[in-house]
């Protein structure tokens, strides 16, 4: 089959690689149809290139038609349409039965110290073969795929791999009071469907980003938008004017690592990348890497007392937090890999009628599978209006 294989920063590749074929009786063969390209995809193109091997298969936001299942698959059959969470999660165990699932104690990767395993995701989380690709092996067959009606397009139902969970977990994390506002810094595929689905369910949402068209889709719907590079470093104070001097109630720093700004930070990263795997391994692993800058703006304009959801993913050891700051604010911190199979439920209900959420038109660009590459390098440099890639093997 055909996959997208990562091979060096900034390189991937279509390569031909072996079909993927059942190893368990719970495994299901899924024909992948739509496969989306995510953000945290790009920190693996740019800056998390010691934890992958040349060669790994990538993609984590798959959906297609079942091909094939194992002997104790009962729950799904040949032909039927699913979507595959990003994380690989076996839905009876101990932190699956809390709704826990990006912590799955059956696939916790222990010799890396992480939680659940997820598809197309470094060594970190256990270098299992992505989606982006024709063919997809997916363990727990009866519990895992998540499965969706004929009849919309693959559209409707993508975002539910990874995007609308995200999205959605980052809302209620975010815990917005009654009435109450809240600010999204980052306005890419998972800032976008936050500022999307906390506006639907009536909050007052505030949009930060510094690229036009990111801006002008957000604004389209009617929510309120900041350009980052028209106010700069007056962007707390102008925040706290719009919320009554006091800043919001909630902030979701859908940005994560790679924020604009703070050039330290950038240096580590590319040294990081100039030295051998193995030591780029390890000053990855103890030294802090990321760029602070919107978590630092989240903690700068959350009124005191007020929550921060964290979607975007940071993975330095040694980050600098302003502990005073945080402490004396009071600020309610919560954050995490997205509990996708938590949230299905709650989100199927707005795909099936009248697709409040606009998940029908939220994809930019959709391209085959042999454009991958060209794809990566479009939406990492914000070419072309480039939101959303789906991929289309
Ligand atoms: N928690 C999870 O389970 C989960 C799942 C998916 C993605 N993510 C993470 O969420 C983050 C966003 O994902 P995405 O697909 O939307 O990525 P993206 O890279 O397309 O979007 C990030 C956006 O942030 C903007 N930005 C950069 N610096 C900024 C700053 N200082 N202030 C405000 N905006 C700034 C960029 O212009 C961009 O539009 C990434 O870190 C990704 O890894 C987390
Ligand atoms: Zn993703
Ligand atoms: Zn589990």
């Amino acid at each position: 089959m055909k996959a997208v294989a990562w091979h060096g920063k900034r390189d991937v590749r279509v390569d031909t690689v072996p079909d993927p074929s059942i190893q368990e009786p719970t495994d299901a063969i899924v024909r992948i149809t739509s496969s989306g390209i995510c953000g945290s995809d790009l920190h693996l193109y740019e800056v998390l290139g010691p934890f992958l091997g040349e060669g790994d298969i990538l993609g984590h936001e798959p959906m297609g038609v079942v091909e094939e299942v194992g002997a104790d698959v009962t729950g799904l059959k040949p032909g039927d349409r699913v979507v595959v969470p990003f994380n690989i999660s076996c839905g009876t165990c101990f932190m699956c039965s809390q709704g826990l699932h990006s912590q799955c104690e059956t696939t916790q990767v222990h010799e890396q110290g992480k939680g659940a395993a997820l598809f197309g995701y470094t060594k970190l989380y256990g270098e299992v073969p992505g989606g982006q690709a024709e063919f997809l092996r997916v363990p727990f067959g009866n519990t895992l795929p998540v499965k969706v009606p004929e009849g919309p397009p693959d559209d409707r139902f993508v975002y539910l791999s990874d995007v609308l969970p995200t999205a959605w977990q980052g809302v209620r994390y975010a815990d917005v009071p009654e009435g109450g506002s809240l600010v999204v810094l980052g306005l890419g595929p998972i800032g976008d469907m936050a500022c999307r689905v906390a506006h639907h369910q009536g909050h007052r949402v505030i949009g930060v980003d510094l690229v036009p068209e990111r801006l002008e889709r957000v604004r389209a719907r009617g929510i309120e938008v900041l350009d980052l590079r028209e106010h700069g470093d007056d962007i707390a104070d102008v925040i706290r004017e719009m919320t009554d001097g006091r800043g919001p109630d909630s902030v979701i720093d859908a940005v994560g690592m790679e924020a604009h700004g703070s050039p330290g930070a950038k240096i580590a990263q590319q040294m990081a990348g100039l030295l051998p795997d193995s030591l780029a391994e390890q000053l990855m692993q103890r030294v802090g890497v990321d760029r602070l800058n919107a978590l630092y703006l989240a903690i700068d304009i959350v009124r005191r007392g007020g929550t921060i959801s964290l979607s975007g993913v940071y993975g330095g050891m040694a980050d600098p937090l302003p502990m005073m700051t945080i402490f004396d604010k009071q600020i309610q911190l919560r954050m995490g890999q997205a509990n996708v199979r938590r949230w299905v439920d709650d989100i199927l209900p707005l795909l099936s009628d009248g697709d409040p959420l606009g998940t029908e038109d939220f994809a930019t660009h959709r391209v085959p599978l042999d454009k991958a590459p060209e794809a990566y390098e479009t939406f990492q440099k914000k070419q072309d209006g480039c939101v959303k890639v789906l991929l289309q093997p």
